[in-house]
């Protein structure tokens, strides 16, 4: 540890600062050593939502290696064999769900938000050279590219150039603790209703977390529903940022399924590469033509590396065996945390649980001790040996890998509750 903490320290940007000073040695199935830890510890991270097949997987090791024999992992935008066996395989995982996909690829999830943006902004100017702005949800994360740190909330681009933020208007979100399903349209119209004349008539693109992140707090279904048909009475793209939720995150394929509607584009990554830097854009090839030809190549995208991952990853999840652990898993996982919400009651009001992704959210008598109650959860939860994300804020997030033993669900929630139990 003492070399991480010198490399940190005297090497690294303080901006590169990880939430817990850890050291990964090792790790397999849903297992990671830890430097300086006796006992194995199981992953209720999967990173950060992404090794979604767990640790040492033999079909990815195996994907992976096959490329590398190849002799080269770099092949610029060129054709591939894997290149193109990966987008038929994207494809078919995505027909039922588009009319006619199309897709980009890249490797951050910044990079696939980004270009839903570039890809908004061109659509716009087919109605008018003004409809150039985007409306996003506060609260909602994007990334860290201007654009997408823009759409996002809070950032140093909004703070000193407060300008550009007049071009990403944001309405708030409808916390399952302020808006109920029934009230879900109305509330969407009263934001939108605050916005001026000037802006709506302007709005060329909406782009909208799944869930928004921190505490896996998802939408009532006419606030969605009501956007779609907003979008589509204005000619506005409509858009879903599936970084955290696809690629069966929360059960079904991509997370906006839930919600009934079809968006025009989707941007993912994350889940999606199985731990290898792949993200991208799904969406209709009316708005995925409206690039201009090469414009969106960048230097990693299509990589065969993390095409050979992509496609190890859709393989793994057409089988129908994984859909079933899948589908046993979610529910135990979704149910044993939702037992602790209606045990603990400053859990019960605003915590959520989603499939296998979902959020601890302490509700304390103020802010700053629900804060540091969460900070302590986490470390107690390593000490027993579960890493847990820690959040920086009220909540704390488990997203275990999706492949990850029943008995181990249940290990992990028994020692939840004893953490709980200790407040
Ligand atoms: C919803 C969402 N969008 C975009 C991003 C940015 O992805 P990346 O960190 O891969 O650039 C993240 C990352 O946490 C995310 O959770």
């Amino acid at each position: 540890m003492k070399n991480s903490e010198e490399i940190l320290k005297n090497y690294l940007s303080i901006g590169l600062k990880p939430n817990l000073d850890i050291k990964w040695d090792r790790g397999w199935k849903e297992y990671i050593q830890i430097e300086g830890k006796q006992k194995k510890i199981i992953d209720f991270t999967s990173g950060i939502l992404v090794n979604c097949l767990g640790y040492k997987n033999k079909s990815l090791t195996n994907g992976l290696k096959k490329v590398i024999n190849n002799g080269f992992v770099h092949a610029y935008h060129y054709a591939t064999d894997i290149k193109n066996i990966y987008i038929k395989s994207l494809n078919d995982f995505t027909v039922d769900l588009f009319d006619h996909p199309k897709f980009y690829l890249t490797s951050s999830g910044t990079e696939a938000t980004e270009t839903c943006m570039k890809l908004m902004l061109r659509s716009g100017q087919k109605f008018s050279p003004s409809k150039n702005k985007i409306l996003t949800i506060e609260g909602n994360y994007h990334g860290r590219t201007m654009g997408s740190a823009l759409m996002s909330s809070g950032s140093i681009y909004k703070e000193v150039w407060p300008l550009l933020n007049n071009l990403f208007p944001k309405i708030n979100f409808p916390y399952i603790w302020n808006v109920s399903e029934e009230n879900g349209e109305d509330f969407f119209q009263e934001e939108i209703q605050k916005l001026d004349e000037e802006t709506k008539k302007n709005i060329c693109g909406v782009l909208i977390e799944t869930y928004q992140g921190w505490g896996a707090c998802s939408y009532p279904k006419s606030f969605i529903k009501a956007i779609e048909k907003y979008c589509s009475k204005n000619n506005i793209v409509f858009a879903f940022d599936e970084m955290q939720s696809g690629f069966y995150r929360t059960s079904s394929k991509f997370g906006y399924e839930k919600y009934d509607v079809n968006p025009d584009i989707i941007c993912i990554g994350k889940g999606m590469g199985g731990g290898l830097p792949l993200s991208g854009l799904i969406g209709e090839s009316k708005i995925m033509d409206l690039a201009l030809p090469g414009e969106l190549s960048s230097t990693h995208s299509c990589n065969p590396l993390s095409c050979a991952a992509g496609h190890t990853v859709l393989n793994i999840m057409k089988n129908p065996r994984f859909i079933n652990q899948l589908n046993e898993n979610a529910y135990l996982f979704s149910s044993l945390g939702r037992e602790l919400c209606t045990k603990y009651s400053f859990l019960t009001k605003k915590s959520n649980f989603l499939g296998m992704v979902g959020a601890f959210i302490f509700d304390l008598d103020d802010l700053e001790k629900s804060i540091l109650f969460a900070n302590h959860f986490c470390e107690a939860a390593l000490k027993k040996g579960i890493l847990v994300i820690k959040t920086g804020r009220e909540s704390v997030k488990l997203s275990p890998p999706l492949i990850i033993k029943k008995n181990n669900i249940y290990k992990a929630f028994e020692i939840f509750d004893m953490i709980l139990k200790s407040f």
